[in-house]
């Protein structure tokens, strides 16, 4: 089955492409040649993930998921939360992002997060939706240098490292897109 996963960041879709049995072919939007901004418009991740999985069924007619993910930090009422990529003011960038979570935490005792990622799938007519959750908290300074985005920040419960100190293979089996691509695909298994 060819699979259209809309997304244009490579970390994504190499722990995507590493989770996914060999009998779906996933498609990024490079390969079908989509190389439209795809606005994020909407309020909530779900909004965000059906907004761009719509773009690309409408557009292309592929059977196709997009995710949205966001960093919920109980501290800040849940922000960044759907805002995470654009947390910073520009330029837009990671470095930024932590930055700012940082500064925006000092001095405050909970710093208990979540990562939560939703993901929607258009398959032949139908959608679906999938969500996925890793609970952590936010670290006082950054660690390690794998993965993307607030990785260096992020401890996992139960943890002593960051998500930037693991393997993609051990963050996959335990990170909020790794668990909803899991139930993507328990549900493709099925179809
Ligand atoms: P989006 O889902 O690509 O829109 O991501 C929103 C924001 O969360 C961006 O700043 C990403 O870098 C960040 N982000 C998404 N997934 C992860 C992750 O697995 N670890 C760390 N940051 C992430």
């Amino acid at each position: 089955m060819k699979l259209v996963f809309a997304t244009n960041n490579p970390n994504k879709l190499k722990e995507v492409q590493e989770i996914l049995p060999p009998t779906i072919e996933l498609l990024s939007l490079a390969d079908i040649n989509c190389f439209d901004e795809i606005e994020e418009t909407a309020t909530t991740l779900e909004g965000n993930a059906k907004l761009k999985a719509n773009y690309i069924t409408e557009k292309f007619g592929y059977n196709c998921f997009a995710d949205d993910t966001g960093l919920e930090v109980q501290a800040l009422n849940g922000q960044p939360g759907v805002y995470s990529a654009r947390y910073a003011s520009e330029p837009v960038n990671s470095e930024n992002n932590m930055h700012k979570l940082l500064n925006e935490l000092e001095g405050k005792n909970n710093r208990n997060a979540q990562f939560r990622t939703s993901i929607c799938l258009n398959l032949d007519g139908e959608q679906f939706l999938f969500d996925g959750v890793c609970e952590g908290e936010i670290l006082t300074s950054k660690q390690g240098v794998e993965g993307f985005g607030y990785d260096p920040l992020f401890k996992p419960k139960g943890y002593t490292i960051s998500f930037a100190e693991m393997d993609s293979s051990e963050k996959n089996r335990i990170s909020h897109r790794g668990l909803a691509i899991q139930k993507l695909i328990k549900f493709l298994a099925s179809f």
